[in-house]
């Protein structure tokens, strides 16, 4: 059940776990209720050794995310607004380092925070009518949950500035061409099973190799090359020492397919 403090239904299937926002009439905006519960369940993610993945959608095929709840905002003050800007930066931030893989499934609409909340993921599927988009100038504001910093380091500088200046909104399509999404699903597949099915082999897959992998990769934004180097060497050190590494290399010689217990 959901409410309006707790505005998104959790369902697990297998190893991984699906969140679906639950705003559905006011297209799944980010509202204050709805960050908070989002690193709810992002801290509580990260110590359940059941959920190896997350699917991030929205319910219902219009909008995945709307951006920030525009009515919520009208009521807010300077310094409300202020704050809520710091909690984009912690409660999203707590998706941005998820050490289980966290895929965006986009039913409809990504704009504004909407975006950023995907841009948090670590994939992204879209459905073929999603849309995507950074409107803030268009709105007299920019993007405030980490899309000036994020969109440049999967798109690059040129496309980011094109999305953001122009208020330029892409096609699942475009955002394909652009690297900006993933896949795009075809007709007659639900997002979120498309979604599921590109991510098998993480469910399936070795867990503590995935979330060194993510670190490793996460980090290379941030630091030089040759300390990003230095970081790959103190990843590779945590699978060397896994049961995941020796039972892979069992099941080679065996022949058979490995199972991995995230130990
Ligand atoms: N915050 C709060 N409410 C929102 C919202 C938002 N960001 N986006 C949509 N809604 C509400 C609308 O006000 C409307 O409510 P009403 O029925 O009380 O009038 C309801 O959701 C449906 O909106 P509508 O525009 O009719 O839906 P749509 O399916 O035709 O279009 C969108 C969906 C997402 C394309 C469109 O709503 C939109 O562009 N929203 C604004 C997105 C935006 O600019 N976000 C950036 C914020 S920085």
């Amino acid at each position: 059940m959901t409410s309006e403090s707790f505005p998104i239904e959790v369902e697990q299937r297998g190893s991984v776990i699906i969140w679906a926002i639950d705003r559905e009439e006011r297209r799944n905006s980010l509202s204050r209720p709805l960050l908070l519960s989002l690193g709810k369940l992002a801290r509580e993610a990260t110590t359940n050794p059941s959920v190896r993945a997350i699917v991030l959608t929205g319910k219902g095929d219009k909008a995945f995310c709307a951006g920030a709840d525009l009515k919520e905002r009208s009521l807010m003050t300077e310094n409300d607004i202020r704050a809520q800007l710091t909690l984009y930066r912690s409660e999203l931030g707590l998706i941005d380092r998820s050490p289980k893989p966290v895929v965006a499934a986009l039913n409809g609409a990504a704009l504004g925070g909407g975006l950023e909340l995907a841009l948090v993921c670590d994939l992204r599927v879209a459905a073929a009518h999603a849309t995507l988009g950074l409107p803030e100038t268009s709105l007299g504001i920019i993007p405030g949950a980490g899309g000036t910093q994020r969109l440049p380091r999967i798109v690059g500088e040129a496309r980011a500035k094109e999305m953001i200046l122009l208020g330029r909104k892409l096609t699942a399509a475009e955002a394909l061409a652009w690297g900006l999404v993933n896949r795009v699903t075809p007709a007659g597949i639900h997002v979120v099973d498309d979604a599921l099915a590109l991510i098998e082999p993480i469910a399936n897959g070795a867990p503590i190799a995935q979330a060194a992998a993510l670190e490793a990769v996460d980090r290379s934004f941030d630091v030089a090359l040759e300390v990003g180097l230095e970081l790959e060497k103190l990843a590779y050190d945590k699978v060397l020492v896994s049961e995941d590494r020796r039972e892979a290399l069992s099941a080679f010689a065996e022949k058979r397919k490995p199972v991995f217990r995230g130990c």
